[in-house]
């Protein structure tokens, strides 16, 4: 039972939608799916394995060959009507998704707002898909580029972004003319289900979405080793990328990988504070800390540290924790208690390897709730340096010269995200042309928008989402001559 009521009941899902009908488990297994804040259980859901994924895939395939053919016009109506739908349903989609995931409702509801924001854009470009026609190297023949559905399609989604990280997966699919299998986190897989539910309202044929629940092994292993997945999208950690893509091997499948970062955020001397800060604010405590593009470590020029500090933990005392259903809450519980032991772990460490606590602390009952936390004297020693939190600690590490914050900022082997602020421009060229970073921002916490380009390099992952490059992720070349013309 969610804690909210829906205006629209029918949304709440506890069956999953494959092979043309909403259904539960062969096995008639299922999982829980629980409220962080409270730790209550709020619905089931089908623990589907491997026969139903098989089911799925063979459902998929049967409507391929029509959904490519589908005129790419009728597939941007489509995608129009689905946006427009979860437009009109953003109060539920937020209700639901705080109940499973914990974020404040009107962080919730500016998530469903971002998620359709795909949905818009992809509807705009199944419109663009234009070929290429190349001058040919000989008489009598022309030479043509076509850009096709690149078959099957299946994206596995995390639970940070229960919305978002589907309609940036799905909407470039479908609007490529791809049936697409869409495998949420067992932990948020309710705002997937009530996504679909949208879908077929908006006239989505039968197996052009299918969303399977469960725990991810059995699912992820058929989708991998099947020949008629043509194509993974998947969004989580460096971990799985990996094992995606080892078992993705043998079949040859195109993939998209959105990994773990290490984002560095870097203020020198010269930076404008009030956007600085303004700046950490946004990118360190968006979701309370819990984005793959969260500032993990924070590089503050020595000269600016005092101001920048002071003016830093004003903010962050201002920050109210609390239940996500609580209009007074900014930030919500993580996703479970591991997730806070992991916080508790750094700041732990942090400490013992001679860090200052400034604020928060080691959050000591047993819930999912974090303390928003600030640490001076930060160093590579410790494991925040190296690792991902993945929750509300701000680490400050001090920096002298320009060249030592570029090679501290790029000594990592992640590559997803990055941020400086500064008020001169010629450094601003310099150092945004240094960082090792898919994405940098520049005199700003925010990267995230349907235009731009999302993704990462080294291992943060390959492949762009968003944008008119994010589906290209879903299309095959192929290049067809005429001869003897
Ligand atoms: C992520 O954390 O994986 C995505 C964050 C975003 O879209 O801004």
């Amino acid at each position: 039972m969610l804690r909210r009521p829906l205006q629209d009941a029918d949304l709440l899902r506890q069956q999953a939608l494959f092979n043309g009908q909403w259904q539960g488990a062969i096995s008639g297994e299922t999982l829980p799916v629980i409220d962080p804040s409270s730790g209550e259980v709020i619905a089931t859901i089908p623990a589907l394995g491997a026969g139903e994924t098989e089911q799925a895939i063979a459902f998929a395939e049967r409507v391929r060959a029509d959904w490519g053919k589908t005129p790419n016009a009728q597939r941007a109506l489509l995608l129009e009507k689905w946006h427009q739908l979860i437009v009109a349903h953003a109060d539920d989609l937020a209700i639901i998704m705080t109940a499973e995931q914990g974020k404040p409702l009107a962080e919730a509801k500016g998530e469903v707002l971002y998620g359709a924001s795909f949905v818009k854009w992809f509807a705009e470009e199944a419109r663009r898909i234009y070929g290429d026609t190349l001058p040919a190297p000989e008489q009598g023949r022309r030479i043509l580029v076509l850009k096709q559905p690149v078959g099957v399609a299946a994206a596995i989604t995390p639970w940070n972004f229960p919305i978002a990280m589907i309609t940036r997966k799905v909407a470039p699919a479908v609007a490529a003319g791809c049936p697409i299998i869409v495998k949420p986190s067992e932990l948020t897989p309710l705002s997937a289900l009530a996504l679909a539910v949208l879908a077929e309202r908006a006239g989505f044929p039968a197996g052009v979405l299918q969303v399977l629940t469960g725990l991810p092994t059995a699912i992820g292993q058929t989708l991998t080793a099947s020949r008629i997945v043509r194509k993974i999208s998947f969004t989580g950690s460096t971990r799985v990328g990996q094992w995606l893509m080892e078992h993705s091997a043998d079949s040859i499948k195109r993939l998209s990988l959105e990994l773990g970062g290490n984002a560095p955020l870097i203020v020198f001397d010269d930076a404008d504070i009030e956007l600085a800060v303004a700046g950490v604010m946004m990118s360190k405590f968006r979701n309370a800390g819990q984005t793959c593009v969260c500032a993990n470590r924070i590089l503050v020029q020595r000269g600016i540290m005092p101001k920048f500090t002071a003016r830093l933990l004003q903010e962050v005392s201002q920050l109210r924790v609390g239940d996500g259903f609580d209009a007074s809450s900014m930030l919500g519980p993580l996703i479970n208690a591991a997730a806070r032991e992991k916080v508790n772990r750094h700041i732990a460490d942090a400490l013992n390897h001679g860090a200052e606590l400034l604020y928060g602390g080691i959050s000591e009952d047993n819930g999912t709730f974090a303390r928003p936390t600030v640490l001076s004297g930060v160093t590579t020693a410790m494991r925040i340096a190296h690792e991902e939190t993945f929750g509300p600690v701000a680490p400050l590490f001090m920096f002298d010269h320009e060249d030592e914050a570029i090679a501290m900022a790029n000594d990592t082997p992640y590559g997803l995200g990055a941020y400086f602020f500064t008020e001169d421009l010629r450094r601003a060229w310099r150092v945004g042309e240094a960082l090792e970073f898919g994405m940098v921002g520049f005199n700003t916490g925010s990267i995230s928008f349907d235009v731009a380009p999302f993704g990462g390099i080294k291992l943060s992952g390959i492949g762009r989402e968003g944008s008119h490059y994010g589906i290209d992720e879903y299309l095959a070349l192929k290049t067809f001559h005429f001869g003897s013309l």
